[in-house]
């Protein structure tokens, strides 16, 4: 290691010591997978610390949702570790972004989706079923989430499939006349965690509805137990976007956990759900045409192979790893079915971290092993820290907590209501028929928000 250090700085950085250093990680050792934690985490704060939007806090450069995802892979990290150095950071991001307690602040919510916002709320979830320290005279981290359910269920959409979240919510925006399933499926994890939490039957009865309706669809195929990506509403929702991520599958699963964990397993639809799931992603899991992957590392096999993942996959199985591993505290059995890829891919992951100046730079494409992608940034060290902090949770042995066993979160079931956040913006005055025009002023009103933020930030 010592050596290793030297020739980096002797190199200068200005020639890549790919393959000499990675991250060292025992997954047998909860202290080894703490300290790799740790680093892999450190580095995704610097690229959160030298942002340009630093200023803002919870906002990330170019993107709003991946704030959201961020601070819930790092409350995680907290719950497993213990390591409180980011708690500021998290709490003013979260607190920052809340909006009308909603996680729908007017700075970005005339161009968000359903999704973007779902994941501020899940996040907020997170934070209640851990425990996760509140600050006097702000919302509690339930009564968050609560507010992004009590805005998103009144955008359920019987005008077109009989039901369904759209991916985006204004009739202006591209993707307005898509339902997707990370909406869908975002929605009723985080249904599914309310009713877990606060026992709240209502939250269930969405969950159950939410799914069902997916069902109803190529999104949720309970046969096959297949999931799409998109479906369209001027085909009624029989269409189908089949890219197959991670995500997408992890979503339903985990909701379908909290749900088996609500109902005290006397539904068997959650189990079986859970399961049939489970083992069609294992296509995530490739074995051809993948190194010598053999089936035991975790990829987004829709991009990593052609290299074309953008930002937002780069960060998807971060997510994956987590929910699939903190499933096997709700339902019990699951762990042979789920850690033993997830103990390999930590291993790979880790390793995957020999890239840039210090050679400790994660990439993406973990079946590479100690061959760094070439590719760095805050979602590779997101997606890493996430497989590490899912490899702690069998140490950590705890369930999330309810307001029945120990949560401490106060649930507020009115959140979020006192808003005018779902009127339509004004700028928007289209008919809703008018598709050809709403993509063109998508354009206008992205491309002058661009040029309002570009502005702002040279002008401060
Ligand atoms: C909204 O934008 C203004 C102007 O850039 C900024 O000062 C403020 O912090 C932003 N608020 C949020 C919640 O991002
Ligand atoms: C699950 O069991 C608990 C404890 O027996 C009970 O209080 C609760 O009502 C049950 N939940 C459901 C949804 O039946
Ligand atoms: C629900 O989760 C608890 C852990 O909080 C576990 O003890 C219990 O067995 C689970 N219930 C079911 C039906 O799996
Ligand atoms: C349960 O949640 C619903 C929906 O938010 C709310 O109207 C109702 O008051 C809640 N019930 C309790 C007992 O909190
Ligand atoms: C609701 O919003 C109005 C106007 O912003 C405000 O005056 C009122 O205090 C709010 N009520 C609650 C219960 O937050």
């Amino acid at each position: 290691m010592i050596l290793s250090k030297w020739l980096a700085t002797l190199l200068g950085g200005t020639l890549a010591v790919q393959g000499a250093l990675a991250i060292d990680v025992n997954v047998d050792d909860e202290s080894s997978l703490k300290s790799a934690a740790k680093k892999v985490a450190t580095r995704m704060m610097q690229y959160y610390d030298d942002r340009e939007s630093k200023n803002i806090p919870g906002k990330l450069d170019g993107t709003w949702w991946e704030g959201g995802s961020m601070f819930m892979t790092l409350i995680l990290y907290w719950f497993v570790t213990g390591d409180s150095q980011f708690n500021a950071a998290i709490q003013e991001g979260m607190y920052f972004q809340k909006g009308d307690d909603n996680f729908f602040p007017s700075n970005y919510s005339q161009y968000l989706g359903n999704d973007d916002q779902v994941f501020w709320g899940l996040a907020a979830i997170t934070a209640a079923e851990f425990n996760y320290p509140e600050r006097d005279g702000e919302p509690s981290w339930v009564s968050l989430a609560q507010g992004v359910f009590n805005t998103q269920i009144p955008r359920w959409d019987t005008s077109s499939c009989h039901g369904g979240m759209r991916w985006q919510i204004w009739p202006y925006q591209d993707g307005y006349l898509t339902k997707n399933a990370i909406s869908n499926g975002g929605l009723f994890q985080l249904s599914a965690r309310l009713a877990l939490y606060t026992g709240n039957k209502t939250y269930a009865d969405w969950a159950e509805r939410i799914w069902d309706w997916s069902a109803t669809t190529p999104l949720l195929n309970t046969k096959r137990w297949n999931i799409a990506d998109t479906t369209t509403v001027g085909t009624q929702c029989t269409d189908h976007g089949d890219f197959q991520w991670t995500y997408n599958y992890a979503t339903y699963i985990s909701g379908a956990a909290y749900m088996h964990n609500y109902t005290n397993g006397t539904e068997t639809k959650w189990k079986e759900g859970v399961l049939g799931l489970v083992k069609t992603s294992q296509q995530f899991y490739p074995t051809k045409g993948f190194n010598d992957a053999n089936g035991q590392i975790l990829s987004d096999t829709t991009c990593e192979p052609l290299g074309n993942c953008d930002r937002n996959q780069i960060t998807f199985k971060a997510y994956f790893t987590n929910w699939l591993g903190m499933l096997t505290t709700i339902v019990p059995g699951t762990y042979d079915l789920i850690f033993p890829q997830l103990r390999t891919s930590a291993q790979a992951a880790a390793k995957q971290c020999s890239g840039g100046d210090d050679g400790e730079h994660c990439g993406i494409r973990w079946y590479k092993q100690a061959e760094w992608d070439k590719t760095k940034g805050l979602e590779q060290q997101m997606a890493v820290l996430g497989v590490l902090s899912a490899n702690l949770i069998p140490f950590k042995n705890k369930a999330p907590l309810t307001l029945a066993s120990g949560g401490t979160s106060k649930s507020n079931p009115n959140a979020g209501t006192n808003s005018s956040d779902n009127d339509i913006p004004v700028l928007n005055n289209i008919g809703t028929g008018d598709r050809a025009g709403a993509g063109i002023l998508t354009v206008i009103f992205v491309t002058g928000w661009a040029v309002a933020v570009t502005w702002m930030i040279r002008g401060g």
